[in-house]
């Protein structure tokens, strides 16, 4: 890279924030959409009366969305987006990210010195007064609760259909959901199996939303599902016997590599010899596309200033060497089909 091309990547990192802010703002002021669906581009003053917004607002986000290469400009001075643009305004996964960057972590990353310096989720505080983010997940206000819970479920519901037929290949009677949240995964299960039974497994606050939810909005599986209440980092709680299979999706990477030999031993105190661990994630090292990549090491900032201070998106070198020391082999290594990110680690007790 040539030394005025670098110096103006360093500048985009510089503002960075200013960036974010304007796609933020084009998103929601609905200047995006507007640009989208017209044709042949808007010019400025079109912007403004299709908006409702005076032309200096528009002015400023629209230069610097055109200097980040979110916008083009023709020759008559007609906006339209960029291929990046596009991405912003139509993709998915983008819009996900972006509105947990906005709602949940934006104010927070402020802390992240000090997140940094102390081990502690020290940006919590501007969402709310917790130790960690988990304790808070139910109380979070309004649009916070929507973004948190848009982003959890992009990276996990794409998944279930695939996995369902990876756990079900055994023919598992009794499923343990650790960090079974809102129950999405037992209202998959049982439906998808009408035999089954699952136990969700989390902290008390969790357990009681998916309990009013599966109860008030699925009367047809309530009887086949069961609620165990536990912190797993209490060093006196145990997770009872009973399963045939120990499903965690999306759930280890919310623990320190410390934690996770210590819920993997909890686990192992009562499992039966031939109990199946699951352990579904999205691995840094298993993405087939670097914009997924990017989105997995950028989130483990989120665990590091605001979740728990502590936990990370791993690899699965990483969890495979953790596995092993907790006494348990790994027997398979399911990678689900090629719109997904996860990986699903079968394993067997020692
Ligand atoms: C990222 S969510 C994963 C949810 C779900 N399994 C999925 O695939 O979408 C992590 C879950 O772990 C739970 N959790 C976090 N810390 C916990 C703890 N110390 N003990 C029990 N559950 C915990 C959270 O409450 C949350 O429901």
């Amino acid at each position: 890279m040539k030394a005025l091309d670098a110096l103006h990547e360093a500048q985009k990192i510089a503002f960075s924030p200013f960036v974010f802010q304007t796609a933020y703002s084009m998103l929601n002021l609905g200047i995006t959409d507007k640009i989208f669906n017209a044709k042949n581009g808007l010019t400025i003053s079109e912007i403004a009366d299709a908006t409702k917004l005076n032309e200096y607002g528009v002015r400023v986000l629209v230069e610097m969305a055109e200097a980040s290469d979110i916008l083009e400009k023709d020759e008559n001075g007609r906006y339209k987006l960029t291929k990046i643009g596009y991405f912003v305004g139509r993709d998915e996964m983008t819009r996900v990210n972006l509105m947990f960057t906005q709602d949940i972590c934006y104010k927070g990353l402020f802390h992240l010195e000090d997140a940094i310096k102390n081990g502690q989720p020290e940006g919590l505080k501007e969402i709310g007064d917790w130790e960690t983010i988990y304790q808070g997940l139910s109380k979070l206000p309004g649009r916070l609760k929507t973004s948190w819970f848009e982003f959890d479920h992009f990276y996990s519901d794409n998944s279930f259909d695939d996995a369902l037929k990876v756990i079900f290949k055994d023919q598992p009677k009794m499923i343990f959901d650790i960090g079974g949240n809102t129950g999405k995964w037992a209202i998959a299960s049982t439906r998808y199996n009408k035999d089954v039974e699952v136990t969700i497994l989390d902290l008390p606050i969790q357990i009681e939303t998916a309990k009013n939810n599966i109860t008030q909005n699925y009367p047809d599986i309530k009887d086949r599902v069961n609620y165990y209440p536990i912190n797993v980092l209490d060093s006196q709680s145990t997770i009872p016997a009973g399963a045939d299979v120990y499903w965690m999706s999306q759930f280890l990477d919310c623990f320190s590599e410390a934690q996770i030999e210590s819920i993997l031993l909890k686990i192992k105190e009562n499992a039966k010899p031939n109990s199946k661990v699951y352990i579904m994630e999205t691995f840094i090292d298993n993405q087939r596309f670097p914009a997924a990549e990017f989105s997995l090491v950028a989130t483990s900032l989120y665990f590091t200033v605001m979740a728990n201070g502590n936990s990370k998106m791993y690899s699965s070198s990483v969890m495979k060497y953790i596995v092993d020391k907790a006494g348990f082999k790994c027997v398979g290594e399911h990678h689900l089909h090629e719109d997904s990110f996860h990986t699903i680690l079968e394993l067997e007790l020692k």
